[in-house]
């Protein structure tokens, strides 16, 4: 596979990683000093790997699927809704391209066992959930990247850009989400930015389980995310590893593998399983799982918060 990568900033570590891990060839990296249409004209690339600000998520996928390339794109699919429609209706036009959207903690040991565990159960069993994301972005954070701290090229905050994998791990374990409620804020001080930082969501699933989340970047620290989920006879507890007490006093713990060292620890270690399968599915031709239109799921739930207003 020849491959372009699109953005050279701080995912991109973790994808030039498992590009080479595949024994992958990468071809060219472009960034926003670059002109990508040309870098796909000239590098006819196999694959390409949209790293880049959220706004230009679709551009950049469109012009590379134009140019007979799969794509993977990184969380989320788009900064707007809209947006992130128009790309899943031009696939259509693709049939024989894959695109992928990079919602890796779905391949993480622990969401995998609770997947599992949640899969063997009376679906009724299963009565809800709840789950935290407190995490720490300062003022540096934005001003390093003003484009995050800017709703026009981010599409939000904590919602779209932290908390996205976790209410999509929500809808991935306890089902689709029929009804949302909830808010979003900016609570801190940080000069420059229009975007969210706290919010609290409900959602209640079909299938009849309700969750809550809260989620929030300005906490002091980055505490690992939180899932609990209840059904009629366990519980189930994610913060790192997974552990499942049942009534009957039995617990199993499914360890969670540490961040390889590429990247952040709280991105987790599951973006190399979930590239090495985009690539497998490219080479057999099977349909990746996290279409775009899989993961606008999550993204829905999110902007019926942002339509709520800040
Ligand atoms: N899956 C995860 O856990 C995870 C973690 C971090 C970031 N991300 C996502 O990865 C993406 C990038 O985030 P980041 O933190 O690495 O951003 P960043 O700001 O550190 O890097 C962005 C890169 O994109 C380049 N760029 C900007 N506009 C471009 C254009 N028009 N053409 C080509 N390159 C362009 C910039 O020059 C820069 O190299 C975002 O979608 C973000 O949400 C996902």
């Amino acid at each position: 596979m020849r491959v372009l990568l699109a953005g050279r900033g701080d995912v991109s570590v973790v994808h030039v990683a498992a590009i080479s891990a595949l024994g992958a060839e990468l071809v060219g990296v472009c960034d926003s000093t670059s002109d990508y249409r040309a870098m796909l004209s000239a590098l006819r690339p196999d694959v390409v790997h949209v790293c880049t600000p959220h706004d230009t998520h679709v551009p950049i996928a469109l012009e590379a699927l134009a140019h007979g390339a799969h794509v993977l794109l990184e969380k989320p699919v788009a900064h707007t809704i809209e947006e992130a429609a128009v790309l899943v209706d031009a696939l259509a036009d693709f049939p024989d391209l894959q695109v992928g959207v990079c919602l890796q903690n779905r391949y993480n040991a622990t969401s995998r066992a609770a997947s599992q565990f949640l899969q063997d159960q009376d679906h009724a069993s299963v009565r809800g959930g709840s789950a935290t994301v407190l995490w720490h972005r300062d003022a540096a954070y934005y001003a390093k990247r003003p484009w995050r701290g800017e709703r026009e090229r981010s599409g939000g905050g904590v919602l779209i850009n932290q908390a996205i994998h976790t209410i999509d791990l929500l809808q991935w374990l306890l089902g689709e989400v029929s009804q949302v409620s909830g808010h979003s804020a900016r609570m801190s001080d940080i000069p420059g930015i229009d975007v969210e930082d706290t919010a609290n969501l409900l959602l209640d699933h079909v299938g009849g389980a309700r969750s809550v989340v809260f989620a929030t970047v300005t906490n002091a620290v980055d505490s690992p995310v939180t899932i609990e989920i209840a059904t009629s006879s366990a519980v189930l507890h994610l913060r790192g590893d997974l552990t499942i007490t049942h009534d009957d006093g039995r617990v199993e713990v499914v360890a969670e593998p540490r961040s390889t060292g590429e990247g952040r620890d709280y991105w987790g270690a599951s973006h190399q399983l979930l590239i090495a399968d985009f690539y497998r599915a490219i080479s057999s031709g099977e349909p990746f799982g996290i279409t775009p239109a899989d993961a606008l799921k999550s993204q829905k739930i999110i902007d019926e918060i942002y339509r709520k207003g800040t």
